[in-house]
């Protein structure tokens, strides 16, 4: 399949887990993929597994919390032509205990999460709407169920779904879509760097693990192929969960 053939696409998070899978899939169909994150030793590396594999990416250290990066990031592909989807993957998770939570995590956590995630929408909005494009941001199973030591991440993840439909409804009829995946229990550098509060009760560790056991990032990166592809013109609005039934 070869989806994004002659499609810009940008994918924030691109250095690791779900970001690097979704921009080597979108590549691999095709697209030519902007890899932006703030850690350049990842995108370097996933750029260069892209072009050993015969795709076409370029690489941008990005920093989603950073005034100013969302609209460099859109600029930058804006010289290649349209964007035609922005997959916004970049993201951060501590645990906590809520009373325990002190307020510059709260806030780095909300700062990049969700006031990043607004930044980057509003810039590649104006973008999005010209090539009648796809947006497709990272919520969480944590947007839709209590997620125990992750006050600030559940309420982040919470805005990102609530922004998304906003924006899902406002520009629907411009053409924009908009759309978030929630994963859940995807093996990835964010969980394996987890560290749980010392008094915590690991009978609510079944909340956040799936049924079918813990599966990679390509999973989900499937799933925000179709969402940026023209297989999801009319999904719009929408929270796909990819967590292995954690939820149902
Ligand atoms: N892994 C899961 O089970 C899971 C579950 C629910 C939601 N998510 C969400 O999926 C997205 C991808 O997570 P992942 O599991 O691939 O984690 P990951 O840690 O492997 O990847 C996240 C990437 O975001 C980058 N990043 C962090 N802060 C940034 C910033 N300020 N600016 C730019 N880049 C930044 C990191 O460098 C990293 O490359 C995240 O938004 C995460 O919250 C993941």
């Amino acid at each position: 399949m070869k989806r994004f053939e002659n499609k810009n696409v940008l994918v924030t998070g691109a250095g690791s887990g779900i970001g690097r899978a979704a921009a080597q899939r979108i590549a691999a169909e095709g697209g030519r993929v902007l890899c932006a994150d703030i850690n350049a030793k990842g995108i370097d590396a996933v750029v260069a597994e892209i072009a050993e594999a015969g795709g076409s990416a370029e690489a941008m250290v990005f920093d989603l919390s950073r005034e100013g990066d969302a609209e460099r990031s859109v600029a930058k592909v804006r010289e290649w032509g349209q964007l035609d989807a922005v997959v916004n993957m970049a993201g951060i998770l501590r645990f906590a205990n809520a009373h325990e939570t002190p307020l510059d995590v709260w806030q780095q956590i909300i700062n990049v999460n969700l006031t990043g995630t607004f930044m980057l929408c509003k810039a590649a909005l104006p973008s999005l709407i010209e090539s009648k494009g796809a947006l497709i941001n990272a919520a969480s199973t944590a947007s839709l169920k209590g997620l125990p030591w992750g006050v600030a991440y559940g309420a982040s993840k919470g805005g990102v779904l609530a922004l998304t439909r906003s924006i899902a409804v406002e520009y629907a009829k411009r053409g924009v879509r908009a759309n978030c995946v929630c994963p859940g229990d995807i093996q990835t550098g964010m969980v394996d760097g987890l560290a749980f509060p010392d008094d915590a009760d690991f009978s609510l560790l079944s909340r956040i693990t799936s049924l079918s056991g813990a599966k990679g990032p390509d999973v989900v990166a499937g799933v925000i192929a179709m969402l940026a592809s023209d297989d999801g013109t009319h999904i719009n609005g929408e929270e796909i969960r990819v967590d292995g039934g954690m939820l149902a």
